[in-house]
């Protein structure tokens, strides 16, 4: 059966820690060698898409790189038709798509892996590469709680997903409506034997955490909000202050990029509890080890 990664919840937890275990491997299997990877892109990229290509060229394949004006999904022809397509030539799907549901499509009418770039539901690969960080900054995950404050958004419920799968706890810390959904918070408690504390007070999120965690206050696509958001996400901010009440060995950790002075400041961003460039370098094996696995998946 074709394997798809398209969220995390896609992964069992063993299987979330094969990917992990890919992720470092020194010498991984060329899986790719003779094949290619349509990385389709219909929002911005500087990390997913370099990231993504190298890894696909580190596993011996070919990235084709799509922009939005090129193939056009749902515009120039549906995204079935798109993945039909594709599946003639290559042997991976990657596609950053505005509604996730584009994706869901993709990977059914399509007959090789499709993996999530980035939706508008979520960011497995950003969350594989944030447990790698977690993982090679605090040496493991047990006992460990990670602290999302700010925007729920789709980095947040990835991260929030993988953390539970590998048993962290979680607190999250969000104006009001800008949170998890009880639908949100059931799932995340539903993956793992951790609790996962959902509110407004970023304080009381962030205190004895050993991650801190925030992203942009607007997503790609939500720009036309930001006059309106940026009242409501001032207390959000993660200053020295807030990162005060973390745990004495804390991390913080930011996907990138990073609106500085407003979600985060400057002092935080460069300071030393900051693990931002580590966890951009993870990237690269975060992409390398989900698609090596992916590969296999379908192999004999
Ligand atoms: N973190 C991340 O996905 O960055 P890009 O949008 O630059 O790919
Ligand atoms: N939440 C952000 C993440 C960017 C990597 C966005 O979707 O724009």
């Amino acid at each position: 059966m074709t394997r798809h990664l398209l969220d995390i919840t896609d992964l069992s937890c063993p299987e979330l820690l094969e990917v992990l275990d890919a992720a470092v491997d020194p010498a991984p299997d060329p899986v790719l060698e003779g094949r290619g990877a349509a990385l389709l892109f219909n929002k911005p990229s500087a990390r997913t898409r370099h990231a993504t290509e190298m890894a696909v060229v580190a596993l011996g394949g070919h990235p084709i790189y799509v922009g939005p004006e090129e193939v056009g999904i749902d515009e120039r022809e549906t995204a079935e038709d798109v993945a039909r397509t594709m599946s003639a030539y290559h042997h991976l799907i990657g596609a950053r798509v505005h509604e996730h549901a584009v994706l869901d499509r993709m990977a059914l009418a399509g007959s090789v892996p499709v993996v999530n770039l980035l939706s508008d539901r979520s960011h497995p690969l950003q969350a594989i590469a944030d447990l790698l960080t977690v993982r090679s900054e605090l040496g493991g995950f047990q006992g460990r709680t990670v602290a999302w404050v700010g925007d729920f958004s789709n980095v947040a419920r990835s991260l929030a997903h993988a953390a539970a799968l590998v048993g962290m706890g979680i607190a999250i810390a969000s104006p009001d409506g800008y949170g998890p959904s009880q639908a949100d918070v059931d799932e995340i408690g539903a993956l793992g034997a951790a609790p996962v504390e959902a509110g407004t007070d970023p304080v009381a999120a962030v205190t004895g955490a050993h991650v801190v965690v925030t992203d942009a206050w607007y997503s790609m696509g939500q720009e036309d909000e930001k006059a309106e958001r940026m009242p409501i996400f001032t207390p959000y901010r993660v200053d020295a202050a807030l990162m005060s009440h973390a745990a004495d060995d804390a991390i913080f950790l930011h996907c990138l990029p990073a609106h500085r002075g407003d979600e985060v400041t400057d002092e935080v961003l460069d300071g030393p509890r900051s693990r931002v460039w580590v966890e951009a370098a993870n990237r690269l094996p975060a992409a390398r080890g989900a698609i090596a696995w992916l590969v296999s998946q379908g192999s004999p």
